[in-house]
């Protein structure tokens, strides 16, 4: 396969969630054209990511992967990413400080765009219209017009991504994410939450033996570990021809990278050993990660390991489950015991979203928190059981004070939903969920009991 395989080999298999262009050709003027931009992440930066996913394959870090669901256009401004960017690095720092282990930061950012859907066509009023397929495609606006997929909207989204991933890059050396900030991370939303008292306590902590350091002449003017950090983008690379324009060839190695981020993953949807997405993925060199979610056989999943990693590269996939609270136990485990017999190196990481995503009776998609942490936990459990190690979590969240899960302590109800639902697609933790989550995945990687952990962080 991979003699034959080339940036737009995938055109010769089948091919699922495809949007319908009605111009080709100016689509593949589009193409063409993304094809002569730069790259927006290189090599090299692709490889370091692959490096530190074999440090979590071999339980020494863990992953942190987050982010909106769908990045949007009209929510493109500063604002939105370092209110992200900051949830992120407290979360961040709760679990390094928790797991006293390194975190490898993956953002679901800066390309995030393409949605695969369920069904093609969406129908509102007895009005049906072609869904929604993500900014990169058509517009959320329920109009004939909005739903048409426009070819300009790629160049769109590669222009926000260069954007975005520009900014975060200088929030994530320029002394943004310097740790002797970490203090000042609190303003905003966490003033006045409930979980205010326990990220102080571990920010004395990191105060502490930031003082221990600075007597001992450890700085973060001479420690550069100190003052920035390593942040990676991530994407679902479910439109192909995007991809395809942005995949280039390393002068060092000749090899092929995808240099629309530093990992992309294929879909639950998208996944058929013989289909084009998998194709795709087998040629290019980044570190990937496949969605696993319960439709997936033992079979699948050790012929999509063969395909993608036949070198049984560390770092190189990610098995991201997504299974829901009640169904990770009935799954999780066949797959963990068919890879260990096949002798496959992964990351093992839960996406703890995707599976438990119910309709409220207000007709608002939303995710219940308490199912998010059971399915957490589970995934904790199951991997204690079986001897394999529990590697990163997969969330989709944002830093704005948005209503779309319920639960958590700042207990979003039914009834609150329609305040500030504002996601483009699923719905994502706010800001105050996604740290609790963070506390709670900490109390777990420590090995603790994570509700006695939980009252102990609240109490303090
Ligand atoms: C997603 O991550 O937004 C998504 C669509 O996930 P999945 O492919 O697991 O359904
Ligand atoms: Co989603």
């Amino acid at each position: 396969m991979m003699s034959t395989w080339t940036p737009d080999s995938w055109r010769q298999k089948p091919v699922l969630q495809v949007p319908a262009y009605p111009d080709s050709a100016a689509l593949a003027r589009a193409e063409a054209r993304l094809a002569t931009f730069p790259p927006l992440v290189f090599a090299g930066e692709a490889r370091d990511l692959k490096t530190h996913l074999g440090d979590v394959a071999r339980g020494e870090a863990f992953l942190l992967q987050g982010g909106d669901c769908a990045e949007s256009f009209a929510e493109h401004g500063a604002d939105h990413i370092r209110d992200f960017f900051r949830v992120f690095l407290q979360m961040a720092v709760v679990l390094t400080h928790g797991a006293s282990k390194p975190v490898v930061k993956v953002g679901r950012v800066a390309g995030q765009f393409a949605k695969p859907r369920s069904a093609d066509t969406e129908t509102v009023d007895g009005v049906e219209l072609p869904s929604y397929r993500g900014d990169i495609i058509n517009g959320i606006e329920f109009t004939p017009e909005a739903r048409i997929p426009d070819p300009e909207r790629l160049v769109m989204a590669y222009r926000q991504s260069a954007a975005t991933l520009n900014l975060l890059r200088a929030f994530a050396s320029g002394g943004f994410a310097n740790l002797e900030r970490v203090h000042e991370w609190t303003v905003g939303f966490m003033k006045g939450s409930n979980w205010f008292p326990a990220y102080e306590d571990v920010a004395q902590k990191i105060d502490g033996a930031i003082n221990f350091m600075r007597a001992m002449g450890i700085t973060a003017d001479n420690t550069p570990a100190l003052r920035e950090t390593k942040f990676f983008t991530s994407h679902e690379a479910l439109l192909l021809g995007y991809e395809e324009a942005l995949t280039r060839q390393d002068s060092i190695t000749d090899e092929y990278y995808a240099t629309s981020g530093h990992m992309l993953w294929i879909g639950d949807r998208t996944r058929q050993p013989d289909g084009a997405h998998v194709e795709y993925f087998a040629g290019i060199k980044n570190p990937i990660g496949i969605k696993c979610g319960p439709s997936l056989s033992n079979e699948d999943l050790l012929q999509l390991l063969d395909k993608l990693n036949p070198n049984n590269e560390a770092g190189r996939i990610t098995l991201i489950g997504r299974f829901g609270a009640e169904k990770v136990r009935e799954h999780l485990p066949r797959l963990i015991e068919a890879v260990k017999a096949s002798g496959h190196t992964v990351v093992w990481c839960c996406d703890p979203m995707h599976g438990n995503t119910i309709k409220a009776n207000n007709g608002y998609k939303t995710r219940p928190f308490d199912l998010v942490l059971a399915e957490v936990k589970a995934f904790f459990e199951v991997h204690r059981e079986m001897g394999t190690y529990a590697g990163g979590i997969h969330v989709e969240m944002t830093g704005d004070d948005v209503t779309e899960c319920v639960g958590g302590v700042s207990a979003v109800t039914e009834a609150s939903l329609s305040d500030r639902y504002h996601t483009h697609c699923d719905p994502r933790l706010n800001a105050s969920q996604a740290l609790e989550l963070a506390f709670l995945v900490a109390a777990e990687i420590a090995g603790q009991n994570p509700a006695q952990a939980n009252q102990d962080a609240v109490a303090s």
